[in-house]
C-alpha cells in the first residue's frame, strides 16, 4: 500500500503583471529580471479574491481530475503563508466553499516548502492508517505581503494555487518517501516580520488599488530578503537534499525522470538539475510565467507538466523546495496515474 497522486489541479488569477509593468513602479527592467531570475510575468490576485478562493479552484480541478467529489475526501490540508485570516484556517474555508463538512481540515506553514512538507506529512498519516483520501493544496497570495517599493523582493513573487488528491491504495508506485529539514538560525535572511499577516483583504481593502499593491496599511507584513545569501544557501542545501532523498530510498540518480522544483529562480533550479545530471526537458519549469508562488509553486509546476501530458506512468519524480526558516526538503514520487 502507498500514497498515490490520483488528481492534479491548478489555478492562477486572471490578472497578469509583466516585467515592464513592474518597471513602471520600481527602478528595474525586464532585462534585469529575466537575466537574474528567469521571470517574465506573474499572476496577481484580484481585489475581491482570497487565498482560499485560489485554493478552492485548484482543488475543484484536482477533484474533477480524480473523478471524485468533496464527500469522498477524509481531510483537507492547505500549505500557505498568506492565509485569508489568522484564523480560522484557510483549509476550513476551502472545505466550506467546496461544500464539505465534518472531516478534518488544517493549514501548514513552511513557506515555499509548504507543499513538500505537506506531502511528507499526509503520506506519513496515510501510512499510519489515518486517512484514505486527502486533498493537499498549496495556495498563496504573496502579492499582499510584498513591499511594492522594494525592487529586491517585489519582482520575484506571484499568486496562485496548486492541488493534488492523494489516495492510499495498493496500486504500484506512489510516494516513495521524503526528507525534511529546518534551521531556524537563518530567520533574518528571509522573513515577513509582523505576526499579523495582513494577507487578508479584510484589513487592506480600503487602501488597495486595482493591483492590490498597497502594503502601507498598519500591520501589513512585507517580505524582506538578503537575496544573495539566500541564493547561495539554497543552491547548496537543495544539492544536498536531492542526493539525501535518493540515498535514503536507495534510488540511483539516473532513475530520476523529472525534477519538479520550487520555482524561485531559474539559476537555482538549473543548478540542482545539473547536479542530478538532468537535461532541460526533464525539469518542470514555470518560473518564467508564474514567478515564485511560494507553497503553490511545486504543485503548479507538477500541474503544468501533467496537463501537457508529459508525465508518464512509472516515471520517477523528484520534488524539492527551499524556503524562509530556512526550511527545505524533497519528496520522491513514482507516478502511478
Ligand atoms: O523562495 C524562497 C527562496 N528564495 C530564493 O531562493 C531567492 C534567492 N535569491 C535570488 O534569487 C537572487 O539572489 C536575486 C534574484 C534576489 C538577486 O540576484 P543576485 O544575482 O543575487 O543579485 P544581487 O542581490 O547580488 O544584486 C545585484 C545588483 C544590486 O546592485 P549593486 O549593489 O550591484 O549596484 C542590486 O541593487 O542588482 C540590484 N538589483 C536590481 N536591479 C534591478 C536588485 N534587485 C533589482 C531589480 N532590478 N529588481
Amino acid at each position: 500500500m502507498s500514497t498515490h497522486i490520483i488528481g492534479v489541479g491548478g489555478y492562477l488569477p486572471e490578472h497578469i503583471m509583466t516585467n515592464d509593468d513592474l518597471a513602471q513602479i520600481v527602478d528595474t527592467s525586464d532585462t534585469w529580471i529575466r537575466e537574474r531570475t528567469g521571470i517574465t510575468q506573474r499572476h496577481i490576485i484580484d481585489k475581491d479574491e482570497y487565498t482560499s478562493d485560489l485554493a478552492t479552484r485548484a482543488a475543484a480541478q484536482a477533484l474533477e481530475d480524480a473523478g471524485l467529489s468533496i464527500d469522498d475526501m477524509d481531510a483537507i490540508v492547505v500549505a500557505t503563508t498568506t492565509p485569508d485570516m489568522i484564523f480560522p484556517s484557510t483549509a476550513s474555508m476551502v472545505q466550506h466553499k467546496l461544500g464539505g463538512k465534518g472531516f478534518p481540515a488544517w493549514d501548514i506553514q513552511a513557506v515555499c516548502s509548504g507543499f513538500v512538507y505537506g506531502l511528507a506529512q499526509v503520506d506519513g498519516m496515510m501510512k499510519g492508517g489515518m486517512f484514505k483520501r486527502v486533498l493537499l493544496i498549496g495556495a498563496e497570495s504573496m502579492s499582499r505581503i510584498l513591499d511594492w517599493q522594494d525592487r529586491n523582493t517585489c519582482v520575484l513573487f506571484g499568486d496562485g494555487a496548486g492541488a493534488v488528491v492523494l489516495e492510499f491504495n495498493d496500486d504500484e508506485g506512489g510516494v516513495v518517501g521524503s526528507v525534511l529539514h529546518c534551521d531556524g538560525s537563518y530567520r533574518d535572511l528571509l522573513l515577513a516580520k509582523h505576526a499579523h499577516p495582513g494577507a487578508s483583504p479584510h484589513h487592506t481593502r480600503a487602501k488597495q488599488d486595482r493591483l492590490n499593491m498597497n502594503t502601507d496599511a498598519a500591520g501589513v507584513a512585507a517580505v524582506e530578503m538578503k537575496g544573495n545569501e539566500v541564493f547561495r544557501f539554497a543552491v547548496t542545501k537543495l544539492g544536498e537534499v536531492v542526493k539525501e532523498v535518493l540515498e535514503k530510498y536507495d534510488v540511483a540518480q539516473s532513475d530520476v525522470d523529472w525534477l519538479v522544483p520550487h520555482q524561485a529562480n531559474i539559476r537555482i533550479l538549473n543548478a540542482t538539475a545539473k547536479k542530478l545530471g538532468l537535461t532541460a526537458d526533464q525539469v518542470a519549469l514555470t518560473v518564467a510565467q508564474h514567478a515564485n508562488t511560494s507553497a503553490a509553486s511545486v504543485p503548479l509546476a507538477l500541474n503544468d507538466i501533467y496537463r501537457a501530458g508529459k508525465v508518464k506512468k512509472g516515471q520517477l519524480l523528484l520534488l524539492e523546495a527551499f524556503a524562509g526558516g530556512f526550511a527545505w526538503g524533497a519528496n520522491l514520487v513514482r507516478w502511478s496515474k
